[in-house]
Order: structure tokens, then sequence, then C-alpha cells
């Protein structure tokens, strides 16, 4: 049995819908507002519960050989991103699990104080490290499947709001390449407590990304380009008003502000360890936008 929370997500819906296909036993850790009557179709265990809830946890872990954390944050850093998970892997631990996936993401290592999310990932990764579970860290850059909305309003409008250097790099993931690894993550021997940055096959600007929208849809790019310093300058406004609020825009601040890429020998590494060849974030696009 694989519990996946984070299941109704954009990666954990992934990973629960693969292992179906392998019909795989999978217990999916939903909250009871998610959507999620359509992976019970596809045979997914339903658990109800809440992340915030320990007890809920311990309950999940139970009968569970791999867990696959795959959750985000919900606006809530410390009590979701980090506390929750530090107790999935204490009841892990408990549990008698074999092995423990974490997704954590590229760049957690650098140190980015204005994150609370990165500095959570790097605290449980840590944590993880020295649990005595088997496990395997992956560090995403930024997932495809991100950037469908923002596609869909492409193709409506032509318009790409891109915030700061439209220079910086990155090499954005296809959401089902992460899946695919984190399952077969708990499979391949090579894997095993190891950490993994996890990315696209080629290293892009940000500023590529509305040229890709363009070439899909076939329509000239409006690209609005404020500078980095208006989106500060509007979150130190909305500090006044509310402290939390800028706080937490500290991790799409560090998103924004650097950049986030795998080097070819990461990629090299990855798709050899996992037999696999990377998706390009344009055949990623293709795919799901029929185009
Ligand atoms: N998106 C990216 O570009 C990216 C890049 C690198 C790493 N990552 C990491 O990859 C992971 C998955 O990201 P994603 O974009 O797929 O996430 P997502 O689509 O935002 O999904 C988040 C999931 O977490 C669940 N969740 C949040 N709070 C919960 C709680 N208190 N109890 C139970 N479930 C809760 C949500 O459930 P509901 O349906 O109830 O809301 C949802 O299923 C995250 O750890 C993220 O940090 C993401």
């Amino acid at each position: 049995m694989f519990l996946v929370t984070g299941a109704t997500g954009g990666l954990g819906s992934r990973i629960v819908r693969r292992l179906r296909q392998q019909e795989k036993d999978v217990r999916g850790f939903v909250r009871l507002t998610s959507r999620y009557s359509e992976l019970e179709s596809r045979g997914v265990n339903i658990f109800i519960g809440d992340l915030e809830r320990d007890k809920d946890i311990y309950k999940a872990c139970q009968g569970v050989k791999y867990v696959i954390s795959s959750h985000g944050s919900g606006g809530k850093p410390q009590a979701v991103e980090y506390r929750a998970n530090i107790d999935l892997i204490d009841a892990a631990k408990e549990a008698g699990v074999e092995h423990f996936v974490f997704t954590s993401v590229l760049g957690v290592d650098r140190g980015y104080e204005d994150s609370p999310v990165f500095k959570a990932k790097r605290e449980v990764e840590k944590y993880l490290q020295n649990s005595g579970l088997n496990y395997t860290i992956l560090r995403p850059s930024a997932f495809a499947s991100s950037l469908l909305p923002l596609a869909e309003r492409f193709k409506q409008t032509g318009i790409y709001l891109l915030i700061g250097d439209p220079q910086n790099r990155t090499s954005v993931v296809s959401t089902d390449d992460v899946a695919r690894i984190a399952i077969d993550s708990v499979f391949v021997e090579s894997a095993k407590n190891k950490v993994l940055s996890v990315g696209g096959p080629e290293i892009i600007t940000r500023g590529d990304i509305p040229q890709i929208f363009s070439r899909i849809f076939n329509r000239d790019p409006i690209v609005i380009n404020p500078p980095l310093f208006l989106f500060d300058g509007l979150r130190s406004t909305i500090g006044v008003l509310n402290s939390d609020v800028e706080r937490s825009l500290g991790t799409l601040r560090t998103l924004l502000a650097n950049e986030f890429f795998c080097t070819p020998e990461e990629i090299t590494n990855l798709e050899m360890m996992f037999d696999m060849k990377m998706e390009s974030l344009e055949s990623f696009l293709r795919r799901y936008l029929g185009a």
C-alpha cells in the first residue's frame, strides 16, 4: 500500500492515477472539502483527514509500505509544510514504512531566508535524512502543470505577465515525469537514500515561456514585464495592513528573483537512473492543450 498526501494536487493526483494504472494499492490522503470523487472512481482508497491533525496522520500510515509526501503548504508553511511532514515521518517510522519519498524544491539548500516554505522543506529534508527511514528526496524545478492556467489565459488574450528578469533561467519539468520518478524511487535501488534534482531536459529563460505559448497558439505575445521593485513596493504596502500576508509573499518573491535550473549532468543522471527521457515543456503543453 502506498500512502500519498496531496492526492488531489497537481503532482499528487498524477501519482495516484499512475499507481492505479499500474494496479497498485494506494491510499489518498484528502480533505473532506477536496474534490476526490474522480480518484475514488479509479479505485484510490480515500482517507479523509487533515494534515494539521497528527492523529489523522498516524491513522493514515497504518498498514502502509511506502509514503509519498506530495502535499503543498496550503498557505501554512509552519503547520502543513513543516509540522505535518515531521509527523508523517514519525508516523511512517512507527508503522514500519519501507521507503519515504519527500517532494522538496530545487534550490532549497541555498538558504533563502525570505521563504518560509523553502526553510520548512530544508528542515524536513534534514529530519528525514536522520530518521533512519529509507528515503528519496526530490528537488523539482517549476512544474509544467502550473503553467497550464497561464497558457489558457494566453490563448484567450495573448497576454503574459512576467514579473522580474526575463533572462532568469529555469528548467520547467513535466509534472508527469516527476510523478513517475516519485513512484519509481521506491523500486530503483540507486535512488535509495539520495537527494535528486529534478528538472526538464532544457534550460530556458523565463522570457522563452511566452514565446513557447506563441508557437503553440500561433499568436503574438503581449508580454507585461513589471520590474521586481514594483512587486517589492506592493508587498511592503500590503505589509502595513497585514504582516502575515507580507511574510507569506516571501516564497513567491524568492521564486521570482532567482534562477532554478538543473545542469545537463543532473538530467543525464536522472534519465539513466530511471531509464526514461525527460519531456520538454513544449511537448507537455501541446499534449495537454491539444495543440
Ligand atoms: N508547483 C510547482 O511548480 C512545484 C515546484 C517544485 C516543488 N513543488 C512541491 O511539490 C508538491 C506538490 O505541489 P503541487 O503544485 O502539486 O501542489 P498543489 O497542486 O498546490 O496541491 C496541494 C495539495 O496539498 C493538499 N493540502 C494542503 N493542505 C492540506 C491539509 N491541511 N490537509 C490535507 N491536504 C492538504 C491540497 O488538498 P486540497 O485539495 O484539499 O486543497 C492539495 O491536494 C509541494 O510540496 C510543492 O511545494 C511544487
